[in-house]
């Protein structure tokens, strides 16, 4: 089985596409713009006598983070909860938690307004409970067919905001929310324009408390997101749908994905040394964050490619986080397979990565990219060397995992820049089992 990239809906005209749309929250960014967060709530609507609740997990309880959004949203005269029980990689059962909690606290209209503050794990939370409670019935309601239901998604909900608490994750602006299915052992996503957040808060400052691991790990998504969207193929490489509504939300690069993936490749690249060997340095931070946004964008712009469709499997087995196993499969997948579809278009991606390009061609420069992107990951200390040392994976397990990469992750290989077979995908498995000895 393999993908052609040559039909973006099921029913489209005999015509290139014409046309790109994006659509994104409000977006307030910088230092201290967690003091605005009751500003945006009332921005958005939330009144004086309003209640909200503010998803979260116990790391940012302890770190003071919870208490401080408490704080700010109760002195400006909003009442709030905390659900703190957010789980790493939530599953369906996870975020049945949070809404049965919901429920129980305020009935089935739920609260009056969300926030969701932390990684991505306890931003999909919130943006999955919103959805659930706005519109009823269970999480799994809404995963599409045929792990889920597939049903449609009517209400957006009570007003929503996300403050990223790491840079990487692009899930304050994302419309979508990564679930784990644990019965049938997959990972799948709620997806509709009404899940996505209305707002995204991002401080640097509250990204100061994230360890080094965690650093680089989510600053290996990022990259990816910023690497992976600028290499799809073009969103003109697709026929048009009869239908606006048919048009995938991850259609291919646009020139908005252009220049949001330059500047995120850029900064993450040349700050993300100091953001993890020298946490408290602000200015890093800040850089880290916002090409993590604008990595986010990138990938919202464009879609993801071969290595995010990878991971998937990968982390619903063997429960990896997604940042390193991002960060394992990118040097086989994005580099080594993808640039053979436009190497000079990798050549540009080393550029900005920092490599000396000059006096090379375009395939030696991609190829010098890889090298240097692993001596990166070896200089963070933090990154395992391969599948092998992530999860102890072997060459007997890489038939099971490039079958359901092929088989579940359509909305990703789509946009994929080079078609992709499953033995290809097998040789690629088989390839970033080991980075480096
Ligand atoms: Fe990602």
């Amino acid at each position: 089985m393999s993908y052609e990239r040559s039909v973006s809906a099921p029913d489209h005209d005999l015509a290139p596409e014409t046309v790109w749309h994006v659509q994104m929250p409000q977006i307030r960014f910088g230092r201290d713009a967690i003091e605005e967060l009751p500003f945006q709530l009332r921005d958005l609507g939330v009144d004086e006598d309003a209640t909200g609740l503010v998803v979260t997990d116990e790391g940012l309880v302890a770190a003071g983070h919870a208490e401080r959004v408490e704080t700010l949203l109760s002195e400006a005269g909003l009442s709030v909860d905390v659900y703190d029980d957010a789980r790493r990689e939530p599953s369906v059962s996870d975020v049945e938690e949070c809404v049965e909690f919901v429920r129980d606290e305020r009935g089935e209209a739920g609260y009056d307004y969300y926030v969701g503050l932390g990684g991505g794990s306890c931003q999909d939370t919130a943006k999955a409970t919103r959805t659930v409670v706005a519109n009823g019935g269970s999480p799994l309601d809404y995963v599409a067919e045929p792990t889920g239901n597939g049903k449609a998604i009517a209400e957006s909900g009570p007003p929503l905001v996300l403050v990223p608490t790491t840079a990487g994750t692009g899930a304050e602006i994302s419309p979508v929310a990564i679930l784990s299915v644990e019965e049938k052992n997959i990972k799948e996503g709620i997806s509709s324009n009404h899940i996505r957040a209305d707002a995204a808060v991002l401080d640097p400052a509250l990204t100061t408390t994230l360890p080094p691991g965690q650093t680089a790990k989510t600053a290996m998504d990022a990259l990816g997101h910023a690497i992976e969207g600028y290499t799809t193929h073009e969103y003109d490489a697709l026929l048009r749908p009869s239908d606006p509504a048919d048009r995938p939300v991850y259609a291919g690069r646009t020139p908005l994905t252009e220049m949001f993936s330059e500047k995120a490749i850029d900064l993450l690249s040349s700050n993300v040394r100091t953001a993890v060997h020298n946490g408290d340095d602000l200015e890093a931070r800040a850089n880290m964050l916002q090409g993590a946004l604008f990595g986010a964008i990138a990938g919202l712009t464009a879609g993801a490619t071969l290595c995010h469709a990878m991971a998937y499997p990968v982390g619903n087995r063997y429960h990896t986080t997604h940042g390193e196993t991002i960060a394992v499969l990118t040097p086989a997948s994005t580099i080594d397979y993808n640039s053979g579809s436009d190497p000079a278009r990798f050549s540009r991606v080393a550029e900005l990565f920092g490599v000396e390009t000059t006096g090379r061609t375009d395939r030696e420069a991609a190829d010098a990219l890889k090298t240097q992107y692993v001596q990166l990951q070896r200089d963070l200390n933090v990154i395992p060397s391969g599948l092998a040392e992530l999860a102890g994976i072997t060459a007997d397990d890489v038939d099971w995992l490039a079958a359901q990469t092929v088989d579940t992750q359509e909305r990703l290989l789509r946009t994929n820049p080079r078609p992709v077979t499953e033995a290809d995908v097998r040789d690629v498995f088989l390839d970033a089992l080991h980075n480096w000895e």
